[in-house]
């Protein structure tokens, strides 16, 4: 059975336009596959805690000698793994807030980028350990910058993604949501259109 892993960091929750295009995309998926597993995750709603010094300790230190803070810190980390493990489609809705990717999707990654067990580094380089996934990622922007150095999102997703072995993305931008009705509204049906036929 295929296992898509939703997620969501819209600070606007159902509303956010991040969040209806991955509601749109996984909405069609299921009318095609309806045989579909769907873990979803809405990473405003439950946000994760910033990445600090402890965190890296509980990570960095053996099973065997971790405290029992550091396990319920490595626990908490070891939940997400599992779930990006089990996927085999990643649906990332992600608003574009000051040029960049929500804080709490960063403190998702920051909580599944892990040495030794999401990626290694080995004698020739970093090697990914999450490897044989799609992701689909849909950005929601109020301005335009794909193809432009402030489109800071998708070089950013396509390195750390890459880095954990996902190097399969798909990128759909809807660009221009705040430049007035028509612009907006049209760039609403183009991402929409684009999701439905990826979907599919
Ligand atoms: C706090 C905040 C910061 C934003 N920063 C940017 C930005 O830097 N560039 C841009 O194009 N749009 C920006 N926007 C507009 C959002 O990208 C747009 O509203 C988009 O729909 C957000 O996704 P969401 O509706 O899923 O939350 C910003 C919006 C908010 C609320």
């Amino acid at each position: 059975m295929t296992t898509i892993l939703h997620l969501d960091s819209s600070i606007f929750g159902s509303e956010g336009q991040s969040a209806q295009l991955g509601q749109t995309f996984v909405s069609r998926w299921l009318e095609v596959r309806p045989e579909t597993r769907v873990i979803h995750r809405d990473l405003a709603a439950e946000p994760l805690p910033h990445l600090d010094a402890a965190t890296v300790s509980a990570f960095a230190s053996p099973p065997e000698e971790r405290t029992s803070q550091q396990a319920a810190v490595v626990a908490r980390s070891d939940v997400l793994i599992d779930e990006i493990q089990a996927a085999d489609v990643l649906v990332v809705g992600l608003p574009m807030y000051n040029l960049g990717v929500p804080t709490q999707f960063k403190a998702w990654l920051d909580q599944i980028a892990r040495a030794g067990v999401t990626f290694r580094y080995t004698e020739t380089g970093v090697e990914g350990l999450l490897t044989g996934k799609k992701a689909y990622v849909l950005t929601a922007r109020g301005g335009i910058h794909a193809g432009t150095p402030t489109d800071t999102q998708t070089p950013y997703i396509q390195g750390i993604f890459d880095t954990m072995g996902i190097s399969d993305v798909e990128f759909v931008h809807a660009e221009g949501l705040d430049m007035g009705e028509a612009a907006r509204n049209a760039a609403i049906a183009g991402a929409s259109s684009r999701i439905a036929e990826l979907a599919a």
